[in-house]
């Protein structure tokens, strides 16, 4: 195969856990969609550090199994606690419900639930549009409100994580919802990160590119056939592993990033540099067709 990740052994994903054992251990941490996708693969790694993380989406049963799952493998406490982070009054009993069980707030908050298809934006209702900007910028924004006023209150600093997408930046046609809505949580990212400073917050987030899991493909690539354009178009020759994430979540979460803050860490290979580089096209020239391309410039006379 021609994938460089093939034929280089630094390309290729390392899953196992980057931080010492226990860096995590009585750090209490909320994880929104924490059930399945990328939110399961963090939450795995911060059990597996010693965290006590509890996990909010809509569906008790994917919590329960999912909280079962994990605590069985790395002995930690996984709570699940059933919220709809759409609706204000849910994510405020869920903050509720984590003190109870937890004994405190969190020392850590990764807003990583979210919604999304592609679609043509003339085929969208406003209840389209809706849904997904309320999962992904409103309900996010329910959860850093919640949670951040009352960590102000009570004097207490914690590092909260904005899980985005390379688009929010630009924009991409097909996703305009969670292009605006991702776009919405970087800048909130951003202005928190600086008014909230003086109150021991940071907020910092990732941009991840194509990192395979079945809510984003199964919406995102229904054909199967997109997984191998990014492949390609990446220059390292393949997607993304759940666990890179996992562990670059869990270092900007932990205090060895203490001064990351405000920052959007693009993570995908390379992938959106390459889709907006205006040469990357050449990529495909052949050395006898970089030969006769040089000879040509080389050849020009005057201007
Ligand atoms: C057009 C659609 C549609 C589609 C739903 N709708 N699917 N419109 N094309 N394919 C419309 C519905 O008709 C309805 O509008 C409205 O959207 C709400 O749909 P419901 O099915 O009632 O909503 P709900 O059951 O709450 O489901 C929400 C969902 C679903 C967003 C539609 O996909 C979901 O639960 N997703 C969660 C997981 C997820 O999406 N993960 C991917 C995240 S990836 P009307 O007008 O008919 O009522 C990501 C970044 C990707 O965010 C980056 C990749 C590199």
């Amino acid at each position: 195969s021609s994938n460089p990740s093939d034929k280089y052994d630094n390309l290729k994903a390392v899953k196992t856990p980057m931080l010492p054992p226990d860096s995590y251990k009585g750090k209490k941490v909320f994880v929104t969609g924490g059930g399945t996708g990328l939110g399961k693969a963090m939450t795995r790694m911060l059990s597996q550090l010693g965290a006590e993380v509890a996990i909010v989406s809509r569906s008790p049963d994917v919590l329960k199994s999912t909280s079962e799952e994990i605590s069985g493998e790395t002995g930690n406490p996984v709570h699940p606690i059933p919220a709809n982070i759409r609706d204000p009054e849910a994510v405020k009993s869920s903050v509720d419900q984590f003190v109870e069980i937890c004994g405190g707030l969190p020392d850590v908050v990764i807003n990583n639930a979210a919604a999304n298809f592609i679609s043509p934006s003339e085929r969208l209702s406003p209840n389209a549009w809706r849904t997904i900007v309320d999962v992904v910028l409103n309900g996010s924004m329910y959860a850093t409100l919640e949670i951040g006023k009352r960590l102000i209150e009570q004097q207490k600093g914690a590092n909260f994580l904005t899980i985005s997408t390379p688009y929010a930046a630009l924009g991409s046609p097909f996703v305009t919802p969670s292009g605006a809505a991702k776009s919405g949580l970087e800048n909130v990212t951003r202005s928190l990160a600086v008014e909230w400073g003086r109150h021991g917050l940071r907020f910092n987030g990732i941009a991840p590119g194509a990192i395979y899991t079945k809510g984003a493909f199964s919406r995102l690539d229904p054909s199967g056939k997109f997984q191998k354009i990014l492949t390609d178009s990446t220059p390292t020759g393949r997607i993304g592993e759940q666990e890179e994430i996992a562990n670059l979540a869990c270092f900007l979460c932990s205090d060895y990033a203490s001064w990351f803050n405000g920052e959007i860490v693009m993570f995908d290979g390379g992938q959106t540099l390459q889709a907006s580089g205006m040469f990357s096209s050449y990529l495909k020239l052949s050395k006898d067709q970089w030969d006769q391309a040089e000879s040509m410039i080389r050849g020009t006379k005057g201007s």
